[in-house]
């Protein structure tokens, strides 16, 4: 895996202080109020249980599901695969962690919905920011990292489902996303 990683963007230090500057101002937002982190699987589960353990108030974890049907590096067709409980959304305060916002079509579409099903707010966190990409208004409310117009692995973020496991973030050598998809490792 980690011979198919052009350069390291963000080591396992970096991410670490992003995240305790996010989870502060995470907890300074919602002290005082019950709120609901809902992480976009699968993306942002490595970012989503290191971000809650920086948390020090009361907060309960949700998951909803989603997955954008593109061709290699191009998100596509978004499918919402599962959503949390009714009881789960209906009057509550949900922050929608994500992996990586990009055109922003999966949190925008993420964030209406939650609306639609009653929540009573909906803010956004990211890991990271990719704002060249954007196809939509959306901008996080809270982010750990903006990163350049590049296909990022590592840290939950994976291509054709590898590399989520990667302990950093980084960009992907040109011939592992232009190979065919099978002979990813
Ligand atoms: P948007 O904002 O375009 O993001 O709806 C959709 C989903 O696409 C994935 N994505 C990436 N995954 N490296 C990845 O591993 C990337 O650079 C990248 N850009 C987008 C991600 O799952 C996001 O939630």
């Amino acid at each position: 895996m980690h011979e198919d990683v052009e350069r390291i963007l963000l080591t396992e230090a970096q991410i670490q202080a992003g995240i305790d500057r996010v989870a502060r101002e995470v907890t300074a937002v919602y002290r005082g109020q019950a709120f609901t982190v809902v992480s976009v699987l699968k993306g942002s589960c490595v970012f989503a249980s290191d971000l809650i353990r920086r948390i020090p108030i009361p907060l309960e974890l949700a998951f909803v599901s989603a997955s954008s049907y593109g061709e290699g590096v191009e998100s596509g067709r978004l499918e919402v695969n599962f959503f949390p409980a009714e009881s789960e959304i209906q009057g509550r305060d949900l922050l929608l962690v994500d992996d990586i916002l990009d055109t922003g079509r999966t949190l925008s579409r993420l964030v209406d919905e939650m609306r639609r099903r009653g929540a009573r707010s909906v803010r956004t966190c990211v890991f990271l920011d990719k704002p060249a990409r954007r196809a939509t208004p959306l901008s996080a409310d809270f982010r750990a990292f903006e990163v350049d117009n590049l296909f990022v692995v590592g840290y939950g973020l994976d291509f054709a489902g590898h590399y989520r496991n990667l302990p950093y973030v980084g960009a992907l050598k040109r011939e592992c996303y232009e190979r065919p998809r099978s002979a990813a490792r």
